[in-house]
């Protein structure tokens, strides 16, 4: 088509605007050919030199360490992440990956129990009769579950494990001693996750454990009426700190929707802050601690053979 003489040479067929006719027409198609051949030229030129590039791309990417560094300080996500980093400290020889694993089970945990909600109602009648829905008819309902109950499961084990890492390398010494207080902090609101979900199924092992777990806090120091100094504070078992996290003397209707509001509301978003406060001060504490430096013996001054 292109090769077709008679279509090159060919006027434009539709009619200039007004009456002064050739002269507008002229201008018209001088201004029409200025245009494109003006974006011919934009698109030669290289897109990132344009200002829709840079007002994303801040710095040049040639690739120098001056660049590598503000690639990752001016981008919000890779920002999290210092610019530079020990190489040794964040072996998984050093870390375990205890720490990232723990907190990829968290985002798991929420992601999936998000979907359980849709199907999940608090309410002594239907608790029970929603899980096996999920189990029998939802649609990867059991996979679902099984997701959260694995990953729940997986994460109390690999907070230990990096804690206990935390131990064995030393790393909860100054200056890290404060990011240890926040740990445990974690550790503790772990458990509590662990254990308000627990109650939410609304079976016979749900039941018990919780009748257990409550009847312990009976024995509470100063808060439960059978703890030491708690009668005398004037607890009963009908104002106690077992009546508060049951709504009642029982593990009934009430202790249900507690439960499930401290697990789907309240305790996440307090773990939440914590773990932002954690990652933050990992950074301030000058990242991760790393293995002793390595000294060769030419190195060492008081070395004598
Ligand atoms: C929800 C629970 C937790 C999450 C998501 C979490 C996450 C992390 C991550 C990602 C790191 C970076 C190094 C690594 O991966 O090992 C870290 C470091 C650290 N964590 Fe945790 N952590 C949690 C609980 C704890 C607990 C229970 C303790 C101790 C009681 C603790 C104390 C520390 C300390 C002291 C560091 C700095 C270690 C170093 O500099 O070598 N964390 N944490």
């Amino acid at each position: 088509m292109s090769g077709d003489p008679k279509q090159t040479t060919e006027k434009p067929k539709s009619a200039p605007p007004s009456g002064n006719g050739a002269k507008n027409g002229d201008a018209n198609e001088e201004s029409l050919l200025d245009k494109t051949r003006e974006g011919v030229e934009m698109l030669k030129r290289d897109p990132r030199e344009g200002q829709l590039w840079t007002s994303v791309f801040r710095h040049k990417l040639d690739d120098s360490p001056r660049n590598r560094s503000l690639a990752v300080l001016s981008n919000v996500f890779l920002h999290l992440h210092p610019a530079k980093i020990n190489r040794d400290a964040v072996r998984y020889s050093f870390t375990w990956g205890m720490g990232g694993i723990t907190f990829f089970l968290f985002v798991i945990l929420t992601l999936t129990g998000v979907f359980l909600m849709f199907y999940y109602h608090p309410t002594k009648g239907q608790a029970f009769r929603d899980i096996l829905y999920l189990r029998h008819d939802v649609p990867f309902g059991n996979l679902l579950r099984n997701m959260h109950r694995w990953s729940a499961h997986a994460m109390v084990i690999t907070v230990w494990l990096h804690m206990l890492r935390v131990f064995m390398t030393g790393s909860y010494k100054p200056p890290r001693e404060f990011n240890w207080g926040v740990g445990v902090l974690l550790l503790v609101l772990t458990m509590l996750l662990s254990f308000t979900g627990y109650l939410l199924p609304d079976d016979q092992l749900g039941f018990w454990a919780v009748t257990v777990g409550t009847n312990m806090a009976r024995a509470t120091p100063l808060l439960g009426h059978e703890g030491p100094f708690g009668s005398q504070l004037g607890m009963t078992a009908f104002n106690d700190i077992r009546f508060a996290l049951l709504g009642g003397s029982i593990v009934d209707s009430n202790a249900l929707l507690r439960a499930y509001i401290w697990h789907c509301i309240g305790i996440p978003i307090v773990a939440s802050v914590f773990m932002i406060v954690h990652f933050w001060r990992i950074r301030k504490d000058g990242s991760i601690s790393g293995p002793a430096p390595i000294m060769l013996a030419h190195e060492f001054k008081g070395w004598s053979k």
